[in-house]
């Protein structure tokens, strides 16, 4: 059998990385303590999480015409993901992620710049490539009419798409419904989800990531929680992007959903404990080798 294709659509940054034991207040200035700038966008980390465990990934998106952009089409490549559909634009920036990075845990601003670009017009000439994909990964640091036309585009051509609801932006009720699984972390799912909790339709859907608490899904309509793995965080950027990236990785070779989650638990375990939103993503032998321990 050979790897399933994954497509991955979405953001491409460069992280600005400081690290700081305390954090500033309003009209504050502090010294921090490291500065250091690492491949990132929530995009371009699931796709490299998904090929790093096996997957045939296609990324689709954009950067702009500048050194950034040309440094992580370069990353993306070295990581055998196929670049074929990233496209540059011209005048404007490739995104750009400033970080703070404090007490093991992080604060994210984006700039999109190009990911502003990857537009519904965009995103048909690769139409055909989009619907002979096993799977369609999809997060929201793009513009919401792409994140509808992929949902459109997968649910009439009955592509199962993983939406990451990150960052959280609400969309039409039923385009949830369009989603085979939505994978908000906490934050998210209490902003998008709350209050919904009765509604099975949606609830069956939703893989909830808790951090250090684990992850959350519901099984015919029962609550199930998956504990996290007890580990020492160095860099807890990109463990959700892991979770999804390997999520999709087991779901497209037809694992269980519990299976999926107990292998998309452990990369994310794995991932956090290296510096960088990629540094700490695993390859398939580390996340077997965790799992059988
Ligand atoms: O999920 C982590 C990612 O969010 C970072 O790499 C940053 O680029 C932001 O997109």
């Amino acid at each position: 059998m050979s790897n399933p294709t994954i497509t991955v659509i979405g953001s491409i940054n460069v992280d600005m990385v400081t690290t700081t034991d305390v954090l500033p207040n309003q009209g504050e200035t502090l010294v921090g303590r490291e500065f250091h700038i690492k491949p990132g966008g929530k995009g371009a980390n699931q796709a490299i999480a998904a090929a790093r465990l096996g997957a045939n990934v296609n990324m689709i998106g954009r950067v702009g015409q500048d050194k950034n952009g040309t440094d992580m089409l370069q990353v993306l490549k070295d990581e055998n993901v196929s670049t074929s559909m990233v496209k540059t634009v011209a005048n404007v920036n490739t995104g750009i992620a400033n970080i703070l990075l404090s007490n093991r845990d992080n604060r994210i601003i984006i700039v999109p710049g190009a990911n502003d670009e990857v537009t519904p017009h965009f995103l048909k000439q690769f139409k055909k490539e989009i619907i002979q994909s096993d799977l369609v990964l999809i997060q929201f640091e793009i513009p919401l009419e792409t994140i509808l036309y992929c949902l459109d585009l997968c649910y009439e051509n009955n592509i199962p798409i993983v939406v990451n609801p990150a960052p959280a932006k609400e969309l039409p009720y039923d385009y949830w419904l369009k989603a085979t699984y939505i994978t908000p972390n906490e934050t998210e799912a209490e902003q998008l989800f709350k209050g919904r909790e009765k509604e099975s339709a949606l609830n069956n859907k939703l893989i909830i990531t808790k951090g250090e608490n684990g992850v959350s899904y519901y099984k015919n309509d029962e609550l199930v929680n998956t504990p996290a793995y007890s580990v020492t965080p160095v860099d807890t950027t990109g463990a959700g992007d892991t979770f999804n990236g390997a999520l999709c990785v087991a779901l497209s070779e037809h694992k269980s959903l519990s299976a999926a989650i107990h292998f998309a638990n452990a990369a994310a375990a794995l991932s956090i404990q290296k510096f960088g939103a990629q540094g700490g993503m695993p390859t398939r032998s580390e996340v077997d080798s965790l799992l059988t321990e």
